[in-house]
């Protein structure tokens, strides 16, 4: 099956990571040397997406800007013989189509998702959470695109979490069909552990039905009183199947400062440019430092 286009949802307000992101958008902040939001847009491309539908919001700007043509930054860097350098910045604006909804309230992810539904249309989709990093990404979602063409429904990633992290995610009622694949039985957002259906929980990767759209329009606001993706995948799952998929390898969430520190450092390290540099500084700092 041939998933044509690509769902980003970049609306959120960062509160998570005030004050840096009054002035910033969120999927900006640099992991390494990247802004967040381009992990993303990558792993979709690499997944052969011919369109990616970004949903932004009000403050987002700097996001259309970043995948926009910069003839003058081009320019100077051309005249300054930095050719190599000004050819990375032009294959920025060329790597895939894109094009953005601005979701004029921010009443929750299945609202964001909703705001893509005219420029979707009627066909499978893949929807990407650009806080949550998989180590293994592009992999992550071949796989996933496989499992949606295998048993025609939709497919989420999952992934086992602890107790304490429960209360986080979207929650899983999973019955195995496979080794690694549920059928989705039911769902919850953001359960307390005692009433959570088991422990997979929900990571922002989603290969999507267009059936999701009309469950979201009646879909009522839910936790937190946001219109919440969950709940229509809940509902999609009693109509259709849904399925999930227990993807291998790390997952990262840089929508926290923790988070965000943490995926940095592994990024970081792996890189065989930064990594044996910040090793090293990393011994020589670790058992020097105090808490202040
Ligand atoms: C969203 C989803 C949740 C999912 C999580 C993954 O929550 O609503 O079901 O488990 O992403 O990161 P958020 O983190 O946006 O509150």
């Amino acid at each position: 099956m041939r998933i044509r286009k690509a769902v980003i949802t970049a609306a959120g307000w960062g509160t998570r990571f005030l004050p840096v992101t009054k002035s910033q958008p969120k999927e900006m902040l640099p992991l390494v040397n990247k802004p967040l939001i381009q992990y993303s847009v990558e792993e979709a491309i690499a997944c052969g997406v011919e369109l990616i539908v970004i949903v932004t919001s009000l403050g987002k700007r700097a996001i259309e800007d970043y995948f926009d043509r910069s003839f003058e930054l081009e320019q100077v860097l051309m005249q300054k013989g930095e050719t190599e350098l000004a050819e990375k910045i032009r294959r920025l604006s060329n790597m895939v189509d894109i094009t953005y909804v601005r979701q004029k309230e921010q009443l929750g992810l299945g609202h964001a998702v909703l705001s893509t539904r005219k420029i979707i249309g009627d066909e499978p989709f893949i929807l990407l959470l650009p806080d949550d990093l998989f180590e293994q990404g592009e992999m992550v979602l071949k796989n996933m695109v496989n499992i949606c063409e295998q048993y025609e429904g939709s497919v989420i990633a999952v992934k086992q979490v602890t107790e304490r992290e429960i209360s986080r995610y979207g929650i899983v009622d999973p019955r195995k069909k496979a080794d690694r694949v549920y059928q989705v039985l039911d769902m919850v957002e953001k359960p307390r552990p005692e009433d959570a259906p088991s422990d997979l929980a929900v990571m922002g990767r989603y290969v999507l039905m267009p059936d999701i759209f009309q469950i979201l329009t009646e879909t009522l606001p839910g936790r937190g009183g946001e219109i919440q993706l969950t709940d229509g995948l809940k509902q999609l799952a009693r109509k259709n199947a849904v399925y999930a998929y227990e993807f291998e390898g790390e997952r990262y969430d840089a929508g926290t400062p923790f988070g965000w520190l943490q995926t940095t450092m592994a990024l970081a390290l792996r890189d065989p440019c930064l990594g044996p540099e910040l090793r090293r500084y990393l011994d020589k700092l670790l058992p020097t430092t105090t808490y202040q």
